[in-house]
């Protein structure tokens, strides 16, 4: 795991500072002042997502026992769950919303992921950043990717498949298609 990961602070800087505050707002929009039973965030890293949520049972799962303690600090209440994001340690449909939150892209498996959170939850919530359709290539690839996986270990992700593992699914992009948001429901045709 990249060494951010174990500097919570540091990775809230940057997360907040590159991206000109603009994470933060599309992470508020893609929740949306949730009020559900339960919630789940995947990479739930410093906990950043849970001020826009109200849960009777509010679960952050990470990898990072660092990022988790600095969650637990930030959120009251919060269950924090040491755990791989490709193999959750929930029953089948015991979670009303999973959501994932800039976490796919550094993952080894994102399609794994997706799937073992639609087996757990009855809905999931993902946030991330895309190519915007106005970026050139070359910034692309060249300057975001680069800094991207240096940092934070991001790869590309093939966000097509990744709504093909939901039977229904809504899209949206925010910032000029620089952060989508996808709600996914039930097993689609690449769910198997
Ligand atoms: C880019 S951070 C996103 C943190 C948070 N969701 C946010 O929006 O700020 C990715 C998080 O995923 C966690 N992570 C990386 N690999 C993981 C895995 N296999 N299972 C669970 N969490 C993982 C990292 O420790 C990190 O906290």
């Amino acid at each position: 795991m990249k060494w951010i990961y174990g500097h919570p602070r540091l990775y809230d800087f940057i997360d907040s500072f590159f991206s000109g505050s603009r994470s933060g707002r599309a992470r508020k929009k893609a929740l949306g002042g949730l009020a559900v039973e339960s919630f789940l965030e995947i990479g739930a890293g410093s906990g950043k997502s849970f001020r826009h949520v109200t849960s009777g049972l509010t679960i952050g799962l990470d990898a990072s026992v660092t990022m988790l303690e600095f969650a637990r600090r930030r959120v009251p209440g919060l269950l924090a769950v040491v755990g791989d994001a490709h193999r959750l340690p929930f029953r089948d449909g015991s979670i009303e919303v999973s959501f994932f939150s800039y976490c796919l892209r550094g993952l080894a498996e994102p399609m794994d992921a997706v799937r073992e959170a639609l087996r757990v939850s009855r809905k999931v919530v993902i946030v991330d950043y895309d190519k915007p359709a106005l970026m050139p290539e070359i910034l692309w690839r060249g300057v975001v990717n680069k800094f991207g996986h240096a940092v934070f270990g991001s790869r590309d992700i093939d966000f097509e498949s990744l709504e093909r593992l939901a039977g229904r699914r809504q899209v949206s992009d925010l910032y000029g298609g620089l952060y989508k948001v996808m709600v996914l429901e039930g097993v689609g045709d690449a769910g198997s």
